[in-house]
């Protein structure tokens, strides 16, 4: 694993829907539809989480190339698109390079490509994709790479959709003293290197939108931001257990009150008396 269970991405999945920006995916079904066939490429794809979402919305016929660096991701990736596709009754067919996901209305082709996308990019130069996509990744990346994705992008004249890119935004209900402390240093934590250089971490959504106006796009950046409420229990305790361990690695000296810190928010979220709200922007470039 490259650091994202998989089953941390099924907790955010259902999250990550409600949460899309509407008047964006209005603007991209719009966008979509004078494509006959779409070719769609989603970087950094995890379990395909950005094409169950997407797929049921856009054309009938669709084809879409799947990019992790992670194998298992990959991999269970593939077992939640056989069920997915089981729950819409589609038919599966598989052969060595792609799953055919078909019914009478739609024909989902799926290719999955294991690349490091820190790295060579020449498996995905060879062909052009009509959407560019990814959810959830922009703020590992660094402003050199979102240069080199702003390039490839217009080379294609590809629209760009960038969906749930954290903003550095951390606000729990109640508040406790340490909270900002703690947000503090999450952030800083943000700007460490993810293997794409140093990452932009919260100013990476605002960096893309800026480097693809300077090439010609037109682009929408609008808030997706996750809202959790008690019902939201597992998600929160699963947050607040990821930012205590980022904070311990970051920060040794702050053992102390960090352990005092983390058992009083697990009480409140245990108490269901937890409010938790964390920033996040979409953005959706086109050109002319
Ligand atoms: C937070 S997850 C988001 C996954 C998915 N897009 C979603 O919304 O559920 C980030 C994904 O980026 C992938 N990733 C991180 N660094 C990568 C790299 N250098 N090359 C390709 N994929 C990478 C991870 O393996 C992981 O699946």
């Amino acid at each position: 694993m490259t650091g994202f269970a998989t089953d941390w991405l099924d907790l955010r999945e259902p999250l990550d829907a409600v949460s899309r920006d509407p008047e964006i995916i209005e603007t991209l079904i719009e966008w979509s539809r004078p494509h006959a066939a779409l070719s769609v490429l989603d970087l950094g794809c995890g379990t395909g989480t950005n094409f169950r979402f997407l797929a049921p919305l856009l054309n009938e016929e669709q084809h879409w190339r799947l990019v992790d660096l992670d194998p298992d991701a990959l991999a269970c990736g593939e077992q939640r698109l056989r069920q997915w596709a089981a729950e819409r009754t589609l038919s599966v067919r598989a052969d060595a390079m792609a799953l055919a996901l078909e019914s009478a209305e739609r024909r989902y082709r799926l290719e999955p490509l294991r690349l490091d996308l820190a790295g060579d990019w020449e498996p995905l130069e060879r062909s052009a994709a009509a959407l560019v996509t990814a959810s959830a990744l922009l703020d590992l990346t660094s402003a050199v790479w979102l240069d080199r994705l702003a390039r490839q992008c217009r080379a294609w004249r590809a629209a760009v959709y960038i969906a749930l890119s954290y903003d550095g935004y951390i606000r729990w209900e109640p508040m406790l003293d340490r909270d900002d402390q703690v947000r503090e240093r999450i952030n800083r934590h943000q700007r460490t290197d993810k293997g794409f250089g140093p990452a932009l971490g919260p100013d990476a959504p605002a960096t893309l939108a800026i480097r693809l106006r300077e090439l010609g796009y037109g682009v929408m950046l609008q808030p997706s931001p996750w809202r959790l409420g008690a019902e939201h229990d597992a998600m929160q305790t699963a947050l607040l257990s990821g930012w205590s361990r980022v904070v311990r690695q970051l920060d040794p000296m702050a053992t102390d009150w960090l352990s005092g810190w983390t058992a009083e928010r697990q009480r409140l979220i245990d108490d269901r008396v937890s409010r938790l709200d964390v920033g996040h922007w979409d953005l959706l470039a086109r050109l002319p």
